[in-house]
């Protein structure tokens, strides 16, 4: 160790990445801290449907090894140049409930508690699942007796699912120091809104992820296994037209005013209004147990970038529409601001995973 490099020169700051696993692509954000700022320093999104004979925007079940040779080709190719990294797991390989239970003023007794009636509520043996939880805090007026009770959220993932993660990570020799639910990386790098729920509609290629928080924390969460993929498919075979076909006219008109009639909007709708219904029966029954109104609605996921989505979204759950915009916690050059506006709800994992991963070097 050189004591001259630690007295004069200034720590460098250190880069780390976040490493969304999608079912259709791999997104990897870059970013190092610098005065308390998150700097972009590179980003990259690359299909595995290439890799698994399917489409580009289609869901993949690919063995590690094969995602894992992907990811060595998307680091290169975004000139990713470290290997910290924080990685996402997939919100349909896991479990997230809230329960009450009884409380206990020792804290031993209430991880007891909780462990054993977790059993309850997972419907798996627990030797298959990591089991993770956290006691919501409930703020008590002064001198009220001890609660009967306490909220509890049980997370629970199997460990399947780990090992294939743990697999891909070295695979594409990166050092992982923390696997989380992409949900929770979604809440921190697009829901700002400290108090007030907020529903946020991760729409995927396989899955869209249906979710209200409030107050930072998930007090409902759904997924729905429908996405971006089925509107392509429904493109493909309401008009005749090759999948691949489908998805560029898709992208490049969405919702939009169509220029020829390549599709109408009946045929994208019958797919969105299916996942939006599904979508806002979540919504009512949280709205209807917790005796809430949500006030804004957050679009995220390659979905999210639908054009005109958001006008449509309004018209269907009368909610106020956002559409996520995870860059917008970073700092990069100003006229690259509008593609990662465009672009950003892709990433929201990805940012939202490196955000937390900044935070071990803070
Ligand atoms: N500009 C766009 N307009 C409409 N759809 C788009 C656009 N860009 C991407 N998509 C769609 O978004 C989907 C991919 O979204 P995303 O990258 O969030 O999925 P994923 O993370 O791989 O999947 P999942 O979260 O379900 O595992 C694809 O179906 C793709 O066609
Ligand atoms: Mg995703």
């Amino acid at each position: 160790m050189s004591f001259i490099a630690k007295l004069f020169g200034a720590k460098k700051s250190q880069s780390v990445i976040g490493v969304d696993i999608g079912s259709s692509s791999l997104k990897v954000v870059q970013l190092r801290r610098e005065r308390g700022t998150a700097i972009l320093e590179t980003y990259g999104e690359l299909a595995l449907g290439p890799y698994a004979g399917v489409g580009v925007g289609q869901a993949t079940n690919l063995p590690a090894a094969k995602i894992g040779e992907t990811l060595v080709d998307l680091l290169r190719e975004s000139t990713v140049t470290t290997k910290s990294a924080g990685v996402s797991i997939p919100f349909s390989r896991s479990l997230l409930t809230l329960v009450e239970l009884p409380h206990r003023e020792d804290a031993e007794e209430q991880k007891t508690v909780i462990e054993l009636e977790a059993r309850k509520y997972i419907p798996v043996p627990v030797s298959e699942v990591q089991l993770d939880w956290f006691i919501l805090p409930e703020a008590l007026p002064e001198g009220a007796p001890p609660p009967q009770k306490v909220k509890v959220l049980l997370v629970a993932v199997h460990n399947d699912e780990l090992a294939l993660l743990e697999n891909v990570v070295k695979a594409a020799a990166l050092e992982a120091s923390f696997y989380e639910i992409e949900i929770f990386s979604t809440i921190r790098a697009v829901v700002d809104e400290p108090v007030k729920p907020v529903l946020v509609l991760d729409i995927g290629a396989s899955a869209t992820k249906v979710y209200v928080v409030e107050r930072g924390v998930v007090a409902l969460s759904h997924n729905i296994p429908e996405g971006g993929q089925d509107v392509t498919r429904t493109i493909s075979s309401a008009h005749n037209l090759t999948m691949e076909k489908a998805e560029t006219l898709k992208k490049e008109q969405g919702f939009g005013a169509h220029t020829d009639d390549s599709y109408t909007l009946e045929t994208i709708q019958l797919v969105f209004s299916r996942i939006f219904e599904e979508a806002k029966r979540a919504l009512t029954q949280y709205e209807t147990a917790h005796e809430k109104t949500v006030s804004e609605i957050i679009l995220t996921g390659g979905g999210g970038v639908t054009k005109e989505l958001a006008k449509y979204a309004q018209s269907f759950f009368s909610i106020d529409v956002k559409i996520a915009d995870p860059f917008g916690k970073t700092q990069a050059p100003a006229f690259m601001r509008q593609v990662l506006q465009d672009i950003g709800p892709e990433f929201a994992v990805s940012v939202g995973l490196a955000l937390r991963k900044l935070e071990e070097f803070s």
